[in-house]
């Protein structure tokens, strides 16, 4: 039976980091679906067609990824998509916390789903979307943070550019 897996996220935007865990959670999984959140409760910098199509010109190396985007529950996408795991990154014991409350809750929702967790590699253990998002806003280079697409779309949202320092 094929495996397929849903790496979920908000992806605002996708980072080296994500781009690590894609990379290794698609030579685990026969398929691995990319599934980018309709935020509600926070503002993204990005729409989600902006993030759909940063990771799609970011990842589009791998062949057996999909990429797509979501509203809701994740449990009702997953289940929706017929996977069965759930993938997710940790980069410290600070993400844990957090992770374990949704792992939790995702599994109370739907005990049939599995939440696999897989280490960020150590050179990316202090990378997120929001240090990414705060270094393009005061014009420094992104370029060893994020995928070679991205750097532009950040740019061009802060009406920035790391050359105008
Ligand atoms: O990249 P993020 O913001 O850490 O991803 C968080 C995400 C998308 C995995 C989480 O917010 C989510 O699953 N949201 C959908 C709503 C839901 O199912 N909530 C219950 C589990 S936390």
């Amino acid at each position: 039976m094929a495996s397929v897996a849903v790496y979920p996220g908000s992806f605002d935007p996708v980072t080296n980091g994500h781009v690590d865990i894609i990379e290794r959670s698609s030579k685990v999984f026969n398929k691995v679906i990319v599934a980018v959140l309709h935020n509600r409760n926070k503002e993204p910098l990005f729409t989600v067609d902006e993030r759909v199509q940063m990771l799609k010109e970011s990842i589009e190396y791998i062949p057996n990824i999909e990429i797509d985007s979501f509203n809701g529950l994740l449990v009702d996408y997953v289940r929706h998509k017929q996977a069965k795991t759930i993938v997710r990154g940790l980069r410290a014991v600070t993400d844990f916390e957090y992770e374990m409350q949704a792992a939790s809750i995702n599994r109370k929702l739907d005990p049939e789903l599995e939440t696999f967790f897989m280490m960020t590699n150590n050179q990316y253990s202090y990378l997120s979307s929001s240090i990414v998002k705060e270094v393009a806003k005061y014009e420094a280079d992104v370029g060893d943070l994020v995928p070679p697409p991205v750097p532009k779309y950040l740019y061009e949202k802060y009406g920035s550019s790391p050359s105008d320092r």
